[in-house]
């Protein structure tokens, strides 16, 4: 199959619009990261995108719609008061929330959950292309799985080539990280994967919020997974990676030493302003801030492959606010390696 990439214009979007209609698969722009979508009722359709991905087929996916009006053909029953709040707070935009789900999605979009994911995105693409379906639209993140979530159409191309009809390209994902994960049925609502909409950001709309013990550590033995997803090992770069933690003196100290030590082809990644404590040493600059190494860790990741890196060791961020999502996503991608360097 030929993968076609298009600028955004109004004959692409058509085109885009019309493939999803006869039940293939599309990848799109959203302000988190690209997605992979097909039309949500169609059975079909959603099935391609388990194929183009290599997605187990028990890691149910989140349906894109436009407006909260279009939710009653997705979920079974009313919005909970307290999710309406959330969705007038933050909809459009990178939260995603858990309902009951309705008859119109089949049980391969939730791989058999009776709860689905609905996200309003923000991304005009995104929303241009769903307007123009008139469809609800299934979508991952366009990655193969297991590999980092694309924040730019290059990266979709790379992983989807042959595999997908479409791309189309609007640019670089502004987050970077893929959206908040939380399941609204009931309360305390509960965080299952962190992101954009930071625990702080939903507790200031709902009072009370839960984090998932999952979110900052691997999953015990026999554990019972909330959310499918964070069972599965992810945004893997190739080569090994090492998270180090603590004060930013002794941070520096513990990272030259394991460099030093390493053989092979080996890199830094470190917030722009540390740069200059590893001298001479191949770094490459996460941003200034955590918002920065939001929209830039998974190129990063993706990065480090493309240059045959073998040992990565990276500096660790406060797992607060959005820092909380880039720690869930690096410490996974590290399979939790973080080795604490002291205060
Ligand atoms: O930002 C995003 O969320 C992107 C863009 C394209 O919208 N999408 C995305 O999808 O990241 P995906 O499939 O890569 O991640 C969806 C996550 C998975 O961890 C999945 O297990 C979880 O959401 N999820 C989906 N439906 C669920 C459900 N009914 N209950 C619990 N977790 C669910
Ligand atoms: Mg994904």
């Amino acid at each position: 199959m030929i993968t076609k990439m298009s600028a955004p214009c109004a004959a692409s979007m058509k085109e885009a619009a019309q493939l999803i209609n006869q039940g293939e698969v599309v990848a799109f722009p959203t302000e988190t990261v690209y997605g992979l979508g097909a039309d949500a009722t169609n059975e079909e359709a959603v099935k391609k995108i388990f194929i183009a991905k290599g997605r187990p087929g028990d890691n149910p996916l989140i349906v894109h719609i436009t407006s909260v009006d279009q939710i009653q053909t997705v979920i079974r029953g009313e919005m909970p008061v307290w999710a309406k709040k959330l969705a007038d707070a933050y909809w459009p935009g990178p939260l995603t929330m858990i309902f009951d789900k309705g008859d119109r999605i089949p049980s391969c979009v939730t791989a058999g959950l009776d709860s689905v994911a609905v996200r309003i995105p923000s991304h005009k693409d995104a929303r241009n292309l769903i307007d123009a379906a008139q469809k609800p639209i299934a979508a991952p993140s366009a990655n193969l799985s297991g590999r980092p979530s694309p924040t730019t159409a290059r990266h979709v191309f790379d992983d989807m080539n042959g595999r997908i009809p479409m791309i189309i390209d609007g640019g670089e994902s502004d987050v970077g990280l893929e959206s908040t994960v939380l399941d609204v049925r009931s309360l305390p609502v509960k965080v299952l994967r962190p992101g954009g909409i930071t625990p702080k950001m939903i507790a200031d709309i709902v009072g009370e919020v839960e984090v998932a013990g999952s979110v900052m550590r691997p999953l015990k033995e026999g554990e019972t997974v909330l959310s499918p997803g964070m069972k599965y090992k992810h945004y893997a770069p190739e080569g090994s990676l090492v998270i180090v933690k603590g004060n930013q003196k002794k941070v520096a100290e513990a990272i030259l030493n394991m460099y030093d030590a390493t053989e092979g082809e080996k890199c830094i990644l470190a917030l722009e302003g540390n740069l200059k404590n590893y001298p001479g040493k191949n770094v490459f600059s996460l941003g200034k801030d955590p918002k920065e190494m939001a929209h830039r860790l998974f190129d990063a990741l993706r990065e480090m492959d493309a240059r045959g890196v073998s040992a990565i060791f990276s500096e660790a961020v406060d797992a607060e606010g959005i820092g909380l999502a880039v720690m869930n996503r690096l410490g996974r991608a590290a399979a939790f390696h973080i080795v604490d360097a002291g205060e």
